[in-house]
């Protein structure tokens, strides 16, 4: 595998590429990515992967600082994943000067959910992929289910700006008690680590619900933020939404997703499953 620190040599190796599959991440890598990076493969010869911790879409007494950084550890599994060249600029690579130029997502998607509980954060999203996307130049770039939100971010910016990309959807790898795979599970003590599954069965039995014909959302909504509160949680949300739109849903035909945040500690979490 080979390392790109500069824009120049991701260009150029560009220019060498047929047809190109782009994981973008910000390293710490566990099975969740490598899945990514797999599903990559399917659709292109060549995959680029990147590793960039984006300064511009954590908010402040966020975890930018420190964000697990496990670059040598992070190449081994690229390298095994099959992966063909991995782009791992510095910040003054990225951000030779101060980002004064951002993408603005939608209101209507980024006041919502994880943006209303990170104000700012998918327009430091959206502005790194975006750039990443015009260093890169991929044909298909694939994204994990686990941030659907972010997912329908990027989606739409890449239709709105006529981005000539395909957007693939990698859907979210699970430990065997049901947690969501995460660069932030490092951070839970082995106590909130045998908690943190809990999430999880919240979603399913909101989902196993709704599928039973119980469309009283509010009510399982609040239930499950009860038990978990009981349970020493602090949650921002838990929302049965649609899954185009991420609005309440209104019809009964409409596909929905429950999407949850919450905090275990200091920790916080996030997760969804297609309803
Ligand atoms: P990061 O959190 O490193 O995630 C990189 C990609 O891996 C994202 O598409 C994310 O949805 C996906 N992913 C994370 N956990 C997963 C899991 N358990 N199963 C499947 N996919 C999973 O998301 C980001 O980085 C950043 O916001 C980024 C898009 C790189 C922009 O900075």
């Amino acid at each position: 595998m080979q390392i790109l620190e500069t824009i120049a040599s991701c260009r150029s190796a560009r220019r060498e590429s047929s047809r190109i599959a782009f994981v973008p991440t910000m390293g710490n890598l566990h099975e969740g990515h490598i899945a990514l990076m797999h599903e990559a493969r399917k659709h292109a010869d060549t995959v680029i992967a990147s590793i960039f911790v984006n300064r511009l879409q954590f908010g402040q007494g966020e975890d930018f600082g420190r964000y697990p950084r496990t670059f040598a550890a992070d190449c081994e599994k690229l390298e095994a994943a099959g992966v063909d060249l991995l782009f791992a600029p510095d910040e003054a690579v990225m951000y030779p000067e101060p980002q004064h130029y951002f993408v603005e997502p939608a209101p209507a998607q980024v006041s919502i959910l994880e943006g209303e509980f990170r104000p700012g954060h998918f327009a430091g999203v959206a502005t790194v992929v975006l750039k990443l996307f015009s260093i890169v130049q991929p044909d298909v770039a694939v994204f994990g289910k686990k941030d659907f939100q972010q997912l329908m971010v990027i989606s739409n910016m890449v239709r709105e700006f006529a981005l000539p990309i395909e957007i693939i959807r990698g859907d979210t790898v699970r430990a065997e008690d049901g947690l969501a795979l995460s660069s932030r599970n490092g951070y839970l003590s082995d106590a909130e680590r045998a908690e943190a599954p809990t999430l999880y069965g919240e979603l399913v039995a909101i989902r196993d619900a709704v599928r039973a014909g119980d469309h009283d959302f509010l009510h399982l909504e609040t239930m499950a933020i009860e038990r978990l509160r009981e349970r020493g949680w602090q949650p921002d949300y838990i929302a049965v939404r649609r899954q185009a739109d991420l609005q309440p849903p209104v019809s009964e035909r409409d596909p929905l997703v429950v999407l949850a945040a919450a905090k275990l500690g200091t920790t916080r979490l996030i997760d969804n499953l297609e309803i």
